[in-house]
């Protein structure tokens, strides 16, 4: 099969950790007879350098023609003082809004080798850790009406956190649905003992959640979840929630895998067309010098084989190469360990791809 695929490697680490992780989609493409085609874009920083916006209609338009998007890393010093509207993280949001990509999958999974990267007493993880936050994209305060306004303590700004029926109802059922093919337990996690748009949320769950009656599920109030998660990671399978608080609980549940360095994810509409990225950020502290961990980048690039194109033994390779890299000893400086063998990104993608 032929796929077209929109590349928008972004800036700091993003161009380095996607040339790794394309070297890899490449290898795939020649070991089982695909062709990928990619089409680079500009988004994030470099966009605003060179067109003034950080997300040009082209960019947009490509995506939109293409079977799929990868995504490096958008974010630097250099834009920081720029306004809301103009910067880097735009591209992001941008993306996310133009192509509907309402569900965002981020599997948390600490690698039997990495268990002394996790910063978590050993015993905590003994079971290992393997849980899927699912986290609602492209509603909440992150779209909600935004602005200023003059009141009696003086100037004030507001974020509205709203959600509908039809929001919650899309990515709830996306839940239960990866729920199903797991270990069939779903956590809800809002905030319905103060605000009224987790209160809909809540009783959204409750009425999607009839039509899986195989499904175990729960509820946590977001700020006990944030400390049950680093109490019991283990007993966690699905977690379903908002746009802010999922942003928030996949960065902690991250640290579980060792490293946010290790953590794919997948954005998902209707369609087929997907968006996939690592979590981690455009780290401009160590960019372009080969010490970046691509391995959530390329597991990004199995998760598109995956859900986009629904070539599951292409991804299973993959993921099954990193853990074989792992056991072998390899690693990038963030999850290095004493007695390990510490390579950079360029060197880290040639051995993932050895062991194909
Ligand atoms: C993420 C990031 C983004 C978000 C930022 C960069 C806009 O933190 O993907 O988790 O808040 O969604
Ligand atoms: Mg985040």
């Amino acid at each position: 099969m032929n796929y077209k695929i929109a590349v928008v490697a972004g800036d700091g680490i993003g161009p380095e950790v996607m040339e790794q992780n394309i070297a890899v989609l490449n290898a795939i493409g020649k070991k089982f007879n695909h062709t990928f085609e990619y089409t680079y874009v500009l988004g994030g920083g470099c966009a605003i350098d060179k067109y003034g916006e950080p997300l040009p209609q082209e960019t947009i338009d490509v995506c939109k023609a293409s079977d799929s998007v990868l995504l490096g890393a958008v974010g630097g010093w250099q834009w920081d003082t720029l306004p809301g509207d103009k910067r880097p993280e735009r591209a992001l949001l941008g993306l996310r809004g133009a192509l509907g990509l309402y569900a965002n999958l981020r599997p948390a999974t600490l690698h039997d080798a990495l268990k002394d990267a996790c910063p978590l007493k050993p015993e905590l993880v003994a079971d290992g850790v393997d849980i899927m936050v699912v986290r609602e994209l492209t509603g909440g305060m992150y779209f909600g009406e935004k602005g200023r306004k003059m009141t009696d303590m003086g100037e004030a700004a507001y974020d509205v956190e709203q959600y509908s029926v039809k929001e919650v109802e899309r990515i709830t059922r996306t839940a239960f649905e990866i729920a199903r093919k797991r270990n069939k337990h779903v956590t809800n996690v809002d905030k319905q003992n103060v605000l009224e748009s987790s209160r809909l949320w809540r009783s959204v769950v409750l009425e999607v959640a009839k039509d899986y009656p195989d499904v175990e599920l729960d509820h946590l109030y977001v700020d006990n979840a944030s400390m049950q998660l680093i109490m019991r990671p283990t007993t966690f399978d699905v977690i379903v929630t908002g746009n802010i608080f999922g942003d928030i609980l996949s960065d902690e549940a991250s640290q579980m895998t060792g490293s946010i360095g290790m953590l794919p994810s997948a954005s998902l509409g209707e369609g087929t067309l997907g968006m996939y990225e690592p979590v981690h950020g455009s780290a401009p502290d160590i960019a372009g010098k080969d010490l970046a961990n691509p391995i959530a980048t390329i597991l990004s690039g199995a998760m598109m084989l995956k859900y986009s194109f629904g070539l599951l033994d292409e991804a299973k390779c993959i993921e099954d190469a990193v853990t074989k890299v792992l056991d072998l000893g390899y690693r990038t400086g963030d999850i290095m360990s004493e007695g390990m063998k510490q390579v950079g990104c360029k060197e880290m993608g040639k051995l993932i791809i050895e062991n194909l």
